[in-house]
């Protein structure tokens, strides 16, 4: 069955709402004032989706990548940079509103780059092809050379493409810190070879979890400070906003030599470690072990003394006996459980500097958390220009209620 309908506005994924028969309808591609004629290609109790057939009128669009259309990682790019920048601080406002009820207004503080800015990417790869899953499928499509991506990954990519046998090969991980690169390779290689091909232009080589060639990891400047970072370890993709980030970190903290800090979810330590020489100390909590042995390292080169790092789950290991002015949680998606809000609300800290990459469990956190504290600052990051996907920042302050 096919519909014409006019778009009327966009949901937080940046696709295109309209109605059929009073029934909502989501269409990835469009814009608002997009006249399309579409296919249903699902069809639930609450809602449609459909997909286009033909443009009847489409707004003139910026995209640029030849692959926009069937690729679907960039799911804003007919939206010119400062629309997109417009876009994401309203999607904060309107999602921290909807289900926290905060009506904050919010800053965004835009990427250096709208293209050639991630430094990881993550190729999928079938028959003997690299190239990114069409969104929610398995089907690949063939491509190496992403606008989104660094020009020296690119680079490696299709040397990788063009030298090495990947019949038996699964995915290729390509990683860039400081201009070294790292490539971890999932799959059957001719290990000899592949070194071989690849040695003079890679710092490390990583093959199924075993590094083949170089130390397995790379080092990443922020501002005065180097950061280890091994293959397994997260690292922001974006290092001109991470350096905005952190820096937003720091001024917002307002950090004097009495204050006790705690790092929760701290990877590698960077946050911590950009934050410890204006506080008395702090502590760092990471699950991942690799990620916390950076950590120790990075407090060495860095001739950190005031900083204490911790492996584990934040959830078992973080219990109201803690004491901290400050503390900071930079989460997964999927953000914080309730034991560890409900163990931060005992702890009491002065304030609570939350990062997020979801707006959506974001507002649900800062919900539970704002019966004591004063949601005063949310700062957006784009961190992922051309994608839906936006990194935020909040400053939480105690109510005077709660001071002690
Ligand atoms: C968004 S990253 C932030 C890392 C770091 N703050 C940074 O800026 O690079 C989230 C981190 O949380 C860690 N993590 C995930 N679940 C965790 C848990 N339950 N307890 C402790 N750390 C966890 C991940 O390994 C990851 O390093």
């Amino acid at each position: 069955m096919y519909y014409n309908i006019t778009i009327e506005k966009l949901n937080h994924q940046g696709k295109g709402i309209s109605h059929i028969n009073n029934k909502i309808i989501f269409v990835k591609n469009t814009n608002i004032g997009d006249e399309v004629k579409v296919k249903i290609t699902k069809e639930t109790k609450k809602y449609l989706e459909g997909e286009v057939v033909r443009y009847i009128k489409q707004k003139p669009t910026n995209i640029i990548c030849p692959y926009y259309y069937q690729c679907g990682g960039c799911h804003i790019s007919m939206m010119s940079y400062q629309e997109q920048l417009i876009f994401k601080k309203e999607k904060v406002e309107n999602i921290l509103n909807k289900y926290a009820h905060i009506n904050n207004k919010v800053d965004i503080i835009p990427s250096t780059n709208q293209y050639n800015y991630r430094n990881k990417v993550t190729y999928h790869v079938q028959n003997n092809q690299l190239g990114f899953y069409q969104e929610h499928t398995n089907n690949l499509i063939p491509l190496t050379d992403c606008l989104l991506l660094l020009p020296q990954i690119k680079n490696i990519a299709c040397i990788i493409q063009q030298k090495i046998n990947l019949s038996n090969v699964t995915k290729v991980v390509i990683k860039e810190h400081d201009n070294n690169i790292m490539v971890n390779i999932e799959g059957n290689i001719d290990k000899p070879k592949v070194i071989n091909i690849l040695s003079d232009k890679v710092k490390t080589i990583i093959n199924n979890n075993k590094v083949i060639y170089g130390d397995g990891y790379l080092f990443q400047t922020i501002d005065n400070y180097k950061f280890k970072v091994s293959w397994t370890s997260f690292f922001q993709v974006n290092i001109d906003v991470m350096q905005k980030l952190y820096q937003t970190i720091l001024k917002l903290s307002n950090l004097t030599k009495k204050d006790k800090v705690i790092d929760l979810y701290c990877g590698t330590g960077t946050i911590g470690i950009y934050l410890s020489k204006h506080c008395q100390e702090v502590l760092g909590i990471e699950i991942n072990k690799q990620a916390i042995e950076d950590a120790n390292s990075n407090k060495k080169t860095n001739n950190i003394q005031n900083i204490k790092f911790i492996s584990g789950d934040v959830k078992k290991i973080i219990n109201n006996h803690y004491q901290a002015n400050t503390i900071i949680v930079d989460p997964p998606r999927k953000g914080l459980d309730n034991y560890t809000i409900e163990t931060i609300k005992k702890i009491t800290p002065k304030k609570i500097i939350y990062v997020s990459c979801d707006p959506i469990t974001l507002a649900r956190d800062l919900n539970k958390l704002q019966i004591q504290y004063n949601i005063d600052k949310v700062i957006a990051f784009d961190m992922f220009p051309e994608t839906y996907h936006v990194e935020c920042v909040c400053l939480l302050n105690l109510h005077k209620t709660f001071i002690k």
